[in-house]
């Protein structure tokens, strides 16, 4: 008897993300993937400009989401210093756990190292990977928190090279070389968009 196997296409929600770069990674491998959010797409697909939120309870085989770090992190922490920013940063937690606990079977969600407050709501990440595991030349702490996924495995380490500044301040070159906004620096790295579609998809 032969065993035929079937390739399923997946509905991927990719929450929180406005480049593309996850989405775009699940399409190529024939999956049905659409990122939400606030913002416009920055590369033309499927795309939902709005509230994540609202379509978390459509029937989706997986969802990866990039939750705002901004009250998370621990560079966060030092100045987590009055109570509006308290309040923010319950609202940030209570976001995440939406995110965490939607009624799907596979959940990923990414964020840099939280804060040890943070880590007390949002509960302790699954696994942590770097750029430089997956093709690109930057060192950046990730951490995701897994739900009926496996790990990720690292597909192609870089040495990080390092930049030496006039004043003798010495970077890492992809850090350095990265355009000093939110967005750029927020953006996914695709060699992890393309190990999540390659291991998940
Ligand atoms: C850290 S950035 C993630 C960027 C992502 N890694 C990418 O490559 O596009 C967090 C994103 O969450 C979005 N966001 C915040 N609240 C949201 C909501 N309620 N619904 C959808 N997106 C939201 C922000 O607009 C922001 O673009």
């Amino acid at each position: 008897m032969s065993v035929v196997s079937v390739e399923r296409r997946l509905d991927v929600l990719v929450a929180c993300e406005y480049s593309g770069v996850v989405r775009d990674a699940f399409i190529r491998k024939g999956h049905n993937a659409v990122s939400c959010d606030l913002l416009p797409t920055d590369f033309f697909g499927p795309h939902i400009q709005g509230d994540v939120l609202q379509v978390l309870d459509r029937r989706w085989d997986l969802i990866i989401g990039h939750p705002p770090c901004q009250y998370l992190c621990r560079q966060a922490s030092r100045w987590i210093d009055t109570p509006v920013k308290r309040i923010l940063f319950k609202q940030a937690c209570a976001f995440f756990l939406k995110l965490w606990n939607a009624d799907c079977e596979c959940v990923c969600l990414e964020n840099p190292v939280p804060h040890l407050a943070a880590k007390k709501e949002i509960g302790d990440y699954s696994q942590i990977i770097q750029p430089w595991q997956f093709g690109h030349d930057y060192s950046k702490k990730t951490c995701l928190w897994l739900r009926g996924l496996d790990f990720l495995e690292p597909t192609e380490i870089v040495q990080l090279t390092y930049v030496t500044t006039k004043n003798g301040r010495r970077y890492t070159r992809g850090w350095y070389e990265t355009p000093r906004n939110t967005k750029a620096r927020s953006r996914t790295f695709p060699g992890i968009a393309d190990a999540m579609a390659d291991r998940w998809g």
